[in-house]
């Protein structure tokens, strides 16, 4: 198959893109490394079925946009869109950019050449929830106006935007909602919970924990949340919404425990201050993908080893 990869460049995208040449697929893959890592598109260069085009999604130029126009994709997979709640405020005009013009722009190249779309949204479209566990018929509870909103908000118009083009146009799209999700091909600089903690731990520094640590996340491995992309793509339904993530929760301060007893070593934790706008729980009700087949595969343990392996080579 002809499949094109928006964001090629960052965390699932490059995983993504891998396990499709593995199917021995022909992919495109765009990005314009606003998060992402070149070193992704470097590995992944290497192989003659991958082509990548450097562009903003948002702005495409015209010779660009043209050579997309033509390809005639049968899936489009469009993952592209800053992410990082550090980058919340320096990067909002993007995010906000990127999920409303960046996804219309890329839901004309679906019209076009009739090919199937996969969006990922993100569990943030929920806010901060009132409802455990979030079902995705939970409307959530999003402050429009507060610091996380170009994010939020982003992809809920994103989610409203591919919905109107099933409805109108009758093309074949599906979104996933993607919760936490971990594994190889972190950037270093990637401010999210699990990087952060192996990068500190690489470089012999405490674990920051914001707050008390007792808020609660979940943390689905990337492989697993690759195989229920898969079958989103082949076997859900048009317009159907899917949460994908794990339902194991684990305080953040626990989480910097484990990670210290499994990578052997004594560093220390240390507490900072929480920024104001951290949600204190979610947690995805999975039924709906539980029902096209799906189940995760790799535990919390399983997964963090991996990449404390490949990333701390001599444990510290
Ligand atoms: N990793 C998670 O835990 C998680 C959770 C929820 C949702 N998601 C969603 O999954 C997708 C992939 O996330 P990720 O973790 O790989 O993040 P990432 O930042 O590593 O990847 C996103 C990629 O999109 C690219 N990009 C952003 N704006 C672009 C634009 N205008 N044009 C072209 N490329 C652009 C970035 O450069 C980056 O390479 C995103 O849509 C994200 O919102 C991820």
């Amino acid at each position: 198959m002809k499949i094109l990869v928006t964001g090629a460049a960052g965390f699932i995208g490059s995983n993504l893109v891998e396990h499709l040449l593995e199917k021995g697929n022909f992919v495109y893959g765009v990005d314009n490394f606003i998060t992402g890592s070149r070193k992704n598109i470097k590995r992944l260069s290497k192989n003659q079925n991958f082509e990548f085009f450097e562009n903003d999604i948002s702005n495409l130029d015209d010779q660009k946009s043209e050579l997309l126009h033509d390809q005639k994709f049968d899936q489009i997979y469009h993952l592209a869109c800053p992410t990082g709640v550090p980058n919340l405020v320096t990067l909002a005009e993007e995010m906000l950019s990127t999920c409303s013009i960046g996804t219309k722009n890329i839901l004309e190249i679906a019209k076009e050449s009739n090919s199937m779309l996969l969006f990922t949204s993100s569990s943030e479209v929920y806010g901060d929830p009132k409802e455990f566990p979030q079902n995705e018929s939970y409307g959530g509870n999003v402050d429009q106006v507060g610091v996380r909103s170009p994010y939020e908000e982003g992809k809920r118009f994103s989610e409203s935007l591919i919905t109107m083009y099933v409805r109108k146009y009758g093309i074949d799209a599906k979104i996933v909602r993607v919760f936490n999700t971990y594994g190889q091909n972190m950037s270093k600089s990637d401010m999210r919970v699990i990087p952060r903690f192996i990068h500190q731990l690489e470089q012999d520094k405490p674990l920051t924990v914001h707050g008390d640590g007792l808020q609660k996340r979940t943390f689905c491995h990337v492989d697993d949340l690759i195989n229920g992309i898969f079958l989103v793509m082949d076997k859900g339904g048009k317009g159907e919404v899917y949460n994908i993530g794990s339902n194991k929760e684990i305080t953040i301060k626990d989480l910097a425990y484990f990670i210290i007893k499994i990578s052997e070593s004594n560093i220390k934790v240390k507490h900072i201050e929480r920024p104001k706008h951290d949600h204190q729980a979610r947690l995805p009700y999975l039924s709906k993908i539980f029902q096209l087949g799906w189940s995760p595969k790799i535990n919390l343990g399983e997964g963090l080893s991996k990449i404390i392996d490949y990333e701390l080579p001599v444990k510290v």
